[in-house]
């Protein structure tokens, strides 16, 4: 039952008839009629009540309680909202935690982030930044002193020339992303994506009223984008490619051969833009390269490049990431930014700074972090190749493992039921191992499974010795 209280002070007296309250209108003003147009607890109503109101005296004012007739709310929503798909990361991450908040022994291996504290430099940075009072709204696209800073490493890691005017920083490289998403798509547009994929490049262009055009590639090529079948995919429609690499989930990393060849199809497609997310860039694995996308013959001018904090920096919850493409583009995601946000954390931004003069490519801090996620990627290489029916390619980057088990499916177990993709491949894996992974279906490819090795090693023998006990236990399954 909606009750909508007006309070106006009044100095009538019990039983006269009160003031007619702001809002009503006095050729209505009955005990049983009312007519009005008001804003009441946040609703816009505009309706006719007819029904019995309360009058009361209170401290010296008159309360009026109107029993309205049950004005329902419409809580249907945008279509925007439900051409969105949740994100399936958070939605096993999530329930992972309750299993564990409950008691179960569950191995997280689910998140995207890394298990390392931030770099005690860093932090104190962040830390510093509080006691000398830089805690005020900094420019929106960022300090000037972090702008500047990121175009000095994108210099001189990535042979890419910025000025200040061409970054933007942002809440972290996802809302780089979407922003550069929204600012450079129409209705219709097609945005480019190749499977496996960050959960999030297909929702971002179904948020931008574009449509997300999925290319798939396969297990036994790395996971690498065949130029061919991109070429075969290209159109007016076109307007962005996105490229990640080192790639999550996958690992793949793009060879500065392959991505030559990719650029050249580019360049014969003016409306083509491309997003280049190189939030791995700082973790890779030797002898792996790394190719900046804008450092190709004429990509600059296309190409919107992400990077950010989170990854390689262990600063996932520091917020923080950016942009830098041509001016054009760049102020374009600023103008967006200003009526969203506004600019990052002031405090994060300071410690960003820190983090950008640990050294070339994060220096000694990243570079630890770096030798173990390659000690584990090799152990969980080794463990899964020993296991029967199991694909794997090497990554060469980031820290997920995205093994084909397949020829796993297939089976009916009693008590739990028939394991017939990667969802449920997964839910078997959480109630019978109690390992969190996630299913390869929420990237685009429904044959594999995500493993993050962002966790000690003495964690990832543990969930080995679980998943190949579980996956021995599905052998002896009837197939169905
Ligand atoms: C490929 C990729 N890009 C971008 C992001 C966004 O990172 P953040 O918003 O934490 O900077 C992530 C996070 O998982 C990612 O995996």
């Amino acid at each position: 039952m909606a009750a909508a209280t007006t309070t106006t002070a009044s100095s009538s007296r019990i039983g006269s008839r009160p003031t007619i309250p702001p809002g009503l209108h006095s050729d209505s003003f009955n005990p049983t009629s009312i007519s009005f147009s008001s804003n009441i607890h946040g609703l816009s109503l505009k309706s006719s009540v007819s029904k019995k109101q309360l009058y009361s005296r209170r401290a010296g004012a008159v309360v009026i309680t109107q029993t309205m007739d049950r004005v329902e709310v419409d809580i249907s929503l945008s279509p925007r909202v439900n051409s969105v798909k949740p994100s399936k990361t958070v939605a096993i991450t999530d329930q992972a935690t309750a299993l564990a908040q409950a008691g179960v022994p569950v191995i997280r291996l689910a998140a995207g982030e890394p298990d390392f504290d931030t770099p005690a430099p860093i932090a104190e940075a962040g830390i510093n930044a509080i006691r000398e009072g830089h805690t005020r709204y900094t420019p929106n696209a960022g300090t000037m002193e972090l702008r500047s800073a990121i175009c000095h490493k994108l210099k001189e890691e990535n042979e890419l020339s910025y000025t200040p005017d061409q970054i933007l920083v942002s809440n972290g490289a996802k809302q780089s992303i979407v922003q550069a998403v929204l600012a450079v798509c129409s209705p219709g547009d097609e945005v480019l994506i190749p499977a496996p994929f960050w959960v999030s490049y297909p929702e971002m262009a179904r948020m931008a009223d574009a449509t997300p055009v999925i290319l798939p590639t396969s297990i036994s090529e790395d996971f690498l984008l065949d130029p061919k079948l991109l070429e075969s995919k290209l159109s007016e429609k076109s307007r962005l490619l996105i490229l990640c690499s080192p790639s999550n989930p996958t690992g793949s990393v793009y060879p500065r051969k392959l991505l030559e060849e990719i650029a050249e199809i580019v360049a014969r497609h003016p409306r083509l833009l491309v997003i280049s997310d190189e939030i791995y860039k700082h973790i890779i694995y030797a002898p792996a390269t790394y190719t900046s996308f804008a450092s190709l013959p004429g990509m600059w001018d296309r190409t919107l490049t992400i990077n950010g904090f989170s990854k390689a920096f262990a600063m996932t919850g520091w917020r923080l990431g950016y942009i830098a493409g041509p001016k054009h583009f760049v102020s374009a995601c600023n103008k967006i930014q200003s009526q969203f946000t506004s600019g990052a954390s002031s405090i994060s931004q300071k410690a960003a700074v820190a983090a950008l003069g640990l050294g070339y490519a994060g220096g000694e801090a990243v570079a630890t972090m770096v030798k173990a996620f390659r000690e584990r990627r090799d152990y969980l290489v080794k463990s899964f190749g020993e296991i029967d029916g199991v694909k794997i390619s090497e990554p060469r980057g980031a820290f997920y493992l995205f093994i084909d088990l397949s020829s796993y499916y297939g089976v009916e177990v009693d008590g739990f039921g028939s394991i017939n993709d990667s969802e449920s491949l997964c839910r078997y894996l959480l109630d019978k191992a109690q390992v969190a992974l996630v299913p390869g279906d929420a990237f685009g490819d429904d044959t594999c499974i995500r493993i993050s090795y962002a966790a000690s090693l003495s964690t990832l023998q543990a969930a080995v010795e679980r998943i190949k006990k579980a996956l021995v236990t599905l052998r002896s399954h009837v197939p169905v």
